[in-house]
């Protein structure tokens, strides 16, 4: 880290502090504030999460040029962003702030919500890409999360910050997510590095559910001892959504409920066929086989082909044959 990395988190620590205090001691912050209470967010964890609100009216510009700061500093700050004349205004305007901190909580980024998305602007806007902060290496509450996964709880891999933050609120302490990207290299080493068990819990929608399949195959790639959970939200909700009409208590059963990734990839596969007609029944049987051959026991892959062979009524057998040589492939 050095000395202009250092005065980049700073500014970036001032500016979390000003974005808060508009949120919780303005009428100009009122409406963020409002709207945050509406969706569930306690007064705790605005402080916790030293949530902030970035106003219509650009003030960050004038607060740090009044304390003189360097203007080339300013410029590499991410925070605002550059006219045809080289001017700098505010990049954050009327959006609820949410600080993205590193694995050692120094906040080194924001991303700013709207408070409708009747626009078509884009409902989150992250910080672009500086000296501290790339997004590919972020997990977004990593630095919270860490002391809970050091006691043994799974890490919880989310979609949304606002899963994260309603998870936390309701007790469930150790959430990550990525930054609004599918998960990158760098993030599934790290998350190898600090826990033994994941859960994904991904959003009930339809994209939550490919996102699913495609962090699995992404965990898969990098081969380790890392146990995968899944977890399906039902109703196309996301977890924040679940958690406030359901309830903590129904979140964390899901968690105790969560499956092997082998079951949601069957369940995945096989929405994608119509398993009335016989040409779909066997390409989905072929499909199946080939994941069933990548489970490592050789008791579950008994298991999952029993289950086959019942549902399609076909010899078990058969079954056998096709799999044997599809194991020796993957071994
Ligand atoms: P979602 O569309 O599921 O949003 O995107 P959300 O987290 O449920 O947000 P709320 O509940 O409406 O506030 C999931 C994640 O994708 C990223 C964000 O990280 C978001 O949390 N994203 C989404 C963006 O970066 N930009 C966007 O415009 C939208
Ligand atoms: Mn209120
Ligand atoms: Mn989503
Ligand atoms: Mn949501
Ligand atoms: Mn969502």
């Amino acid at each position: 880290e050095n000395t202009q990395q250092k005065e980049l988190i700073d500014l970036h620590e001032q500016s979390v502090k000003l974005y808060h205090h508009i949120l919780t001691n303005t009428k100009m912050g009122q409406p963020a504030l409002d709207y945050l209470h509406k969706r569930g967010v306690s007064d705790e964890t605005i402080t916790t999460y030293q949530l902030g609100y970035a106003p219509a009216q650009r003030l960050l510009k004038p607060f740090f040029d009044e304390r003189k700061v360097d203007f080339q500093l300013l410029r590499k700050s991410g925070l605002f962003s550059e006219d045809q004349d080289g001017n700098l205004r505010d990049r954050f305007v009327d959006r609820v702030m949410y600080p993205i901190r590193n694995g050692t909580g120094q906040t080194i980024a924001f991303s700013g919500r709207l408070l409708t998305t009747d626009s078509d602007m884009p409902k989150y806007l992250n910080s672009p890409e500086t000296d501290i902060f790339n997004k590919r290496k972020v997990l977004f509450n990593l630095d919270l999360a860490l002391s809970n996964i050091r006691t043994g709880e799974p890490a919880i891999l989310f979609e949304g910050y606002m899963d994260v933050i309603t998870a936390f609120q309701a007790g469930v302490k150790s959430g990550i997510a990525s930054m609004g990207t599918s998960l990158t290299e760098q993030q599934i080493y790290d998350i190898k590095r600090i826990t033994h068990e994941v859960v994904i819990s991904y959003d009930g929608d339809t994209p939550g559910q490919k996102a699913i399949k495609r962090a699995i195959d992404s965990f898969n790639e990098q081969k380790s001892h890392l146990v995968m959970k899944i977890i399906s939200i039902p109703d196309g909700m996301d977890p924040d959504e679940f958690i406030r009409k359901k309830g903590a208590e129904d979140f964390k059963q899901l968690i105790d409920h969560a499956q092997a990734p082998i079951e949601f990839e069957l369940n995945y596969l096989k929405k994608q066929y119509n398993l009335d007609s016989e040409v779909d029944q066997s390409s989905y049987i072929a499909e199946a086989l080939k994941l069933i051959s990548r489970v490592d026991s050789s008791i579950s892959r008994d298991l999952y082909l029993n289950r086959l062979a019942d549902e399609f009524s076909v010899a078990k057998q058969l079954l056998q044959q096709q799999l044997a040589p599809l194991i020796k492939q993957s071994a």
